[in-house]
């Protein structure tokens, strides 16, 4: 549905954007994640047409995009990071407006417009002034806005960003929601523990370029290849140490205080092999578990800190 080869965008001798590939099938949801600086907002102006590629092609469901930016417009609902002031502009105005943009017909406008306020919860907000609303509902009127010409293929650039806690629940949810009716979408966000839960795929970008994609799975195991084995012993500390060397697929045991952490490169037979094992040479083992690895570790492991740098 998105396919994006080799793109790059040059602002002189920086490059914002360098070689960017992505591709997104149809009905998926990929998280784009990357500190402040790394490109995301560069590379989803460029999808939508609101920014030209220095270089790279782009093409949404199959139409080239850089070169028939009009054609794509219909596709694509865009969902801003920064909008705009809208004086004496009512919740119900301002999509009508935009349903006129997108020469939506008149006598289809009051029900799409219902419908949209539905969806992002905002009906009884119908009314409101624009300026008047909270900092999330002007978020969801964003998003109704993106959505008013019922686009295939949704570009949210952090749409989740200065959310509560609870509001961001709400936004997940309205995002499941669009998944549920056939959406595809990319969300860009700086965390990636928030997009991984929902999103069908991620992708890490630093310093304008992808440093890993995948699956959230997938990017787990490329950077954690092996899994963690943690366990509390309540004695024998060091007897437990030379039976866990005894296997070949155990490495880098470090200790602490009755804890220790060891690589585990084996499948689960091998796991309760182990920890059989334990118990019948006498080891008194208070806890055994595997770790997972962290998601924001993952994230301070393949980004360098952006613009910091
Ligand atoms: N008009 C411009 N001229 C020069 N450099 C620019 C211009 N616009 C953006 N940049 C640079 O391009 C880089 C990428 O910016 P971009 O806004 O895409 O980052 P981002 O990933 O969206 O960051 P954030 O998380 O802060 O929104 C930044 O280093 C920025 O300073
Ligand atoms: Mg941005």
């Amino acid at each position: 549905m998105l396919e994006i080869k080799s793109l790059y965008k040059r602002y002189g001798k920086f490059y914002a954007v360098e070689d960017l590939n992505l591709s997104i099938p149809e009905g998926e949801i990929f998280g784009f994640v990357g500190p402040n600086g790394a490109g995301k907002s560069t590379t989803m102006k460029i999808i939508c047409g609101l920014l030209t590629a220095t270089s790279g092609e782009v093409y949404i469901d199959g139409v080239d995009a850089l070169r028939q930016n009009k054609k794509i417009k219909e596709k694509i609902g865009y969902m801003p990071d920064f909008f705009g002031v809208y004086d004496d502009l009512r919740v119900d105005e301002y999509l009508d407006f935009y349903a006129s943009v997108y020469k939506i017909k008149e006598e289809n406008k009051k029900k799409i417009i219902d419908d949209l306020l539905e969806l992002v919860d905002l009906s009884h907000k119908k009314e409101a002034y624009v300026d008047n609303l909270s900092r999330g509902m002007k978020q969801r009127l964003c998003l109704a806005r993106s959505l008013i010409h019922n686009p295939k293929i949704l570009i949210l650039d952090e749409p989740a960003s200065g959310l509560d806690p609870r509001a961001r629940v709400e936004m997940k949810a309205i995002l499941r929601n669009l998944k549920d009716m056939g959406k595809t979408i990319l969300i860009s966000s700086h965390i990636l523990s928030e997009l991984a839960e929902m999103c069908t795929s991620i992708g890490i970008i630093d310093n304008g370029k992808m440093v890993i994609s995948g699956t959230v799975a997938d990017i787990m195991q490329q950077i954690y290849s092996k899994k963690l084995i943690k366990l509390k012993v309540n004695d024998k500390l060091e007897e437990a140490v030379t039976i866990l060397k005894e296997f070949p697929f155990i490495d880098k045991i470090t200790t602490g205080e009755n804890l220790i952490q060891c690589g585990f490169d084996g499948g689960d037979e091998d796991m309760s092999r182990v920890l059989n094992t334990l118990i019948t040479r006498g080891i008194p083992v208070a806890t055994f578990a595997q770790l997972d690895g962290n998601l924001e570790d993952v994230f301070m492991k393949v980004t360098k800190g952006g613009e910091e740098k």
